[in-house]
């Protein structure tokens, strides 16, 4: 499969083709995430490079509570997304984890993020953040890869996910917060289809 640009642009290919470069050239996932931070930065301090359509909320999507990940690009061979989170006011994500490293930082709104160990039995809360525009962060699995993303501001939220993997596509998990308890979990896009979804790509 080629690479996808749902999200044609300059700022978009200009982002992708110094992330992968930035990539290619690093000896580990923390290495390449210190590197791409004064570009995630930049990405995520411009205000005209993500239309409306992407930070609108996705009240047909299968996560629930109007939440949708709209996919802006993957590579053909599935290493890497990019991606909008929408999460509408007064709704949350299900406890979640992502199994890929990359960065993930906010654009529009605010969030709490709660952060969360799992060795099996009941989740332990490690760290509850809140976020606003322009803060990110790097997540390096296991590290910090259980969370569950709330809306605290009267708008949508808008974070813009860059991970190692297409992420709306693979099978991960969600959490019972309260038991630990894992479910396979696949959040799947708004805007594209997996490959193996009737009519995928
Ligand atoms: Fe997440």
């Amino acid at each position: 499969m080629d690479a996808e640009y749902v999200l044609d642009t300059p700022v978009v290919r200009g982002f992708i083709a110094d992330v992968q470069a930035v990539i290619a050239d690093a000896s580990s996932p923390a290495d390449a995430c210190e590197r791409i931070r004064p570009r995630f930065a930049r990405l995520l301090a411009d205000a005209d490079w993500l239309p409306a359509r992407y930070q609108a909320d996705a009240p047909q999507s299968g996560m629930g509570g109007g939440i949708g990940q709209w996919l802006l690009y993957r590579a053909g061979d599935g290493s890497l997304s990019l991606f909008a989170l929408v999460v509408p006011p007064g709704s949350q994500t299900p406890v979640h984890d992502h199994l890929a490293w990359g960065l993930v930082g906010l654009y529009r709104g605010t969030q709490d993020e709660e952060i969360y160990r799992h060795d099996g039995g009941a989740l332990e809360l490690v760290e509850e953040r809140s976020l606003a525009p322009g803060d990110f962060y790097a997540l390096i699995p296991p590290r910090d890869d259980i969370h569950r993303v709330r809306t605290t501001s009267e708008e949508t939220s808008v974070s813009i996910h860059l991970l190692t993997n297409d992420t709306g596509c693979v099978w991960r998990h969600s959490y019972d917060e309260d038991t630990g308890e894992t479910a396979p979990f696949r959040s799947g896009y708004v805007n594209v289809d997996c490959e193996d979804e009737a009519g995928g790509t």
